[in-house]
């Protein structure tokens, strides 16, 4: 840009004309400066809800050479070339611009020797470059790049590239696949213990290269636009997380019951044999909450009908099925089938809520029923029409929504992308509405449910966009019977906690291809404290109940489920204080241990909020493995056997056992035993002290409501010292305190301690 012109303020925007063009730097918050270059244009966001721009102080300084805005947390340097780099509040460097040339990646190809190799099936397609708004940024030695959302492969992204690309494929993902099925633009960076986050909020198609190209840099470009992101500078990954969830939004607290076991196939396609595996989970004492309907409850793929054929009772059934404790959770899909006469067609044609070809005619693909439509998600008049015909299904008593096929898919080849989809109430291009299609989604099912039960809605989300998770939680789509899918399952959800997503889960013991009895016992072990539970399997695969594979794996299996139930309530408190914190539940190492190397890349272990560390086995025929234990004093907990951090051990682990440890000091509350999540007959919680000193937060609410955000919850302060106990009720809204509570302590003691009403405290 060469040579700075001049210098303005107005509000919380530093603008800087240089001799040939303008650079913008916003103090969105004191941790968040948003970058643009050109014109200022402060835009629409799909992933940002509202004004997040606050007042906060900060100061200018004009150099010759550059320009400094400092804020209490950050600093952004912007020079004479145009260049921009942060730093913290001490002016440690967090991330800057890259000022070097490029180079090329070397394929050493010829356009004769890839017509021969792709003659074989060979696919050289290589990925094509957006060339708009393109961030350069310097990688250091020993950078460590995290999140981007549901990418294939590693918890340490460097060295890889990836595109953002909404896409439904469902052959077995690898390494080298660059596109899933969500786009979060969002990644965070740790350099030698200091973190910062990079937010791109374009819903473009963009592409990251994490150093694959050069290992001295890293860039993103998206198709179209200009240079537009956000800085985030944080303390540490956790600062950087709660700014960015600040800014684009948290998961909010869930129902208590979504956090139970849930029980899914697709072909569950009848009355008599949902009721059958409802009763199964029940017979062999399996604690489930859910069981979810796949596309085989509709009547012939139509989105909002049932097959009444095949489910002849549908609303008495699910209010049966409720009354044993078993909620059902049913798909749709965004394609609506072309069909004149099915009301939700004509509906949508004689509103005009489909997208159209250029010449404004209705646009037709096909997904399951054959000729579909695809509703114009964007559109508010779309969003509130879908929301309205959620009635149907909470009318029958369903209980919460998975939104499937919402990249969206098209079986009839791809989407082009002039097809007319609308930006708000402007029109736009499918191009540019694709990767939000699923984030809207969402946002209306959310909107539906949130109207018709007033309670929290639980919609899961195939496809989504940075912020849905305001609105929905994920799943991680068709994965494998595969080893590698579940061992891939650790980074991919930590990643997905570090991109906003903390409510999360994979398809237990894999959706496509057939398991065995080894990987479904050790997907359950790897995946219990998978915040979304569900095993869920692909039409014609191998049945993958728990019970399918004899007395050994349904033991090993009802004793994982039953850690789970035990546990639900440090969940949700990890959840409560996520709302918070922007915090996930499961956690990759670098969150609470920045400086430690080792952790940096580790991807076979992770924590469960602070105080557990898991570390499931992941390989076939295995009977023990190395577990690395970062700094502190932790615990085997199941033995409570001492161990000292900053180092590894080898540690036992025959098929039936999950490596587990508790951090020293920690108490986790520990519930009786139930099969399913029942908050009504919560009168006594139990808490485990992996020590004899320590503390605990605990919240209560009655799970399901949102009268928590007027204060009807209840926070405990419980502490232990030198083994005696004590607990404190320190926020008293709801009126269903526990009437007990024990906690057992190291050395096997439970004290138990009684609520008394005449003075709203505990006593021994
Ligand atoms: C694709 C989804 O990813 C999968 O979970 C589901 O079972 C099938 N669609 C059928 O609806």
């Amino acid at each position: 840009m060469k040579a700075i012109q001049s210098v303005e303020q107005e509000g919380q925007l530093v603008t800087i004309t240089y001799a040939d063009g303008q650079l913008n730097l916003q103090v969105v918050t004191p941790q968040i400066v948003r970058v643009q270059h050109g014109p200022w244009q402060p835009g629409h966001s799909y992933a940002i809800a509202g004004d997040k721009v606050q007042a906060a102080p900060y100061q200018v300084d004009r150099g010759s050479q550059e320009v400094v805005v400092t804020t209490a947390a950050l600093k952004v340097v912007a020079d004479a070339e145009g260049f921009v780099d942060l730093f913290d509040a001490a002016g440690t460097p967090l991330v800057q611009d890259f000022r070097g040339p490029r180079h090329a990646l070397a394929r050493d190809l010829s356009k004769a020797q890839a017509d021969l190799a792709a003659a074989e099936g060979h696919d050289l397609a290589q990925v094509e470059a957006a060339n708009a708004n393109l961030v350069v940024k310097v990688l250091h030695e020993h950078e460590h790049l995290y999140g981007l959302g549901d990418k294939a492969g590693f918890m340490d992204k460097r060295g890889y590239e990836y595109d953002m690309w909404n896409t439904d494929n469902p052959v077995p993902q690898l390494e080298n696949r660059t596109r899933l099925y969500k786009t979060v633009p969002f990644m965070i960076g740790l350099n030698d213990g200091h973190a910062y986050g990079l937010f791109f909020d374009s819903t473009e198609r963009s592409h990251f290269d994490l150093g694959k190209e050069s290992s001295d840099y890293f860039y993103y470009t998206s198709a179209i636009g200009t240079v537009d992101y956000y800085l985030i500078a944080g303390a540490g990954i956790p600062g950087v997380l709660e700014a960015y969830t600040y800014l684009t939004g948290r998961t909010p607290l869930p129902q208590k019951w979504t956090l139970g076991y849930q029980q899914s196939r697709w072909s569950y396609g009848t009355e008599a044999q949902v009721n059958y595996i409802a009763d199964k989970m029940r017979e062999y004492r399996l604690p489930c909450d859910v069981i979810h309907l796949d596309i085989d409850y509709m009547d012939g793929y139509r989105v909002f009908t049932v097959d009444h054929n095949h489910f002849p009772h549908f609303a008495s059934q699910l209010s049966d099925l409720a009354k044993k404790g078993i909620k059902i959770v049913t798909i749709i899909d965004p394609g609506v089938k072309e069909d004149p006469g099915y009301h939700v067609y004509d509906e949508g044609v004689a509103q005009g809520l489909f997208a159209k070809n250029t010449d404004g005619s209705v646009y037709v693909n096909a997904v399951w029923p054959g000729a579909a439509v695809y509703p114009d998600f964007g559109r508010a008049k779309v969003r509130d029409w879908w929301a309205n015909n959620v009635k149907f299904l909470t009318d029958n008593g369903v209980a919460g929504v998975w939104n499937d096929m919402n990249e969206p898919a098209s079986f009839k080849g791809e989407i082009p992308d002039d097809i007319v989809f609308s930006d708000g109430d402007q029109p736009s291009t499918h191009a540019t509405m694709h990767n939000v299609y699923g984030h809207n989604m969402s946002q209306a099912t959310y909107d539906g449910l949130r109207e018709q039960t007033g309670k929290r809605p639980f919609v899961i989300s195939r496809a989504v966009y940075a912020g849905s998770q305001k609105y929905a939680t994920v799943w991680t789509g068709d994965n494998h019977s595969l080893w590698v899918h579940l061992q891939w399952s650790v980074p991919l959800l930590c990643n997905l906690g570090l991109s906003g997503f903390a409510f999360a889960g994979t398809d237990i013991g894999g959706f496509g291809s057939d398991t065995t009895p080894e990987l479904l016992t050790r997907w359950i072990e790897a995946a219990i404290f998978s915040p979304l539970l569900r095993n869920h399997s692909a039409i014609g695969t191998r049945a993958q109940e728990p019970w399918r594979f004899g007395e050994k794996t349904l033991g090993t299996y009802r004793k994982f489920l039953e850690l789970r139930y035990h546990l639900i309530d440090y969940l949700y408190d990890l959840f409560e204080a996520g709302t918070r914190t922007g915090l996930p539940v499961m956690r990759p190492l670098a969150v609470h241990y920045p400086q430690d190397e080792r952790a940096a890349t580790i991807n076979d272990e992770f924590l469960v909020g602070a105080d557990l560390l898991a570390a499931p086995v992941l390989t076939p025929n295995t009977a023990e493995r190395l577990v690395y234990l970062p700094a502190g004093e932790w615990c085997d907990f199941w033995t409570g056997k001492a161990y000292a951090g900053g180092r590894s051990y080898v540690i036992a682990a025959p098929l039936d056992a999950l490596p587990l440890f508790a951090r020293v000091g920690a108490i986790l509350p520990w519930r009786p035993l139930t099969q399913y999540v029942d908050v009504a007959t919560e009168t006594t919680l139990g808490f485990k002290c992996f020590g004899n000193t320590g503390t605990y937060s605990h919240y209560q609410d009655d799970g399901e409501s949102f009268a928590y955000e007027t204060g009807a919850y209840n926070r405990y302060a419980v502490t232990v010292q030198n083994g005696a106990a004590k607990v404190t009720l320190t926020h008293q809204g709801y009126a269903k305190p526990y009437q007990t509570i024990t906690v057992a302590v190291a050395d096997g003691a439970v004290q138990t301690l009684t609520y008394d009403a005449a003075t709203g405290s505990y006593r021994a």
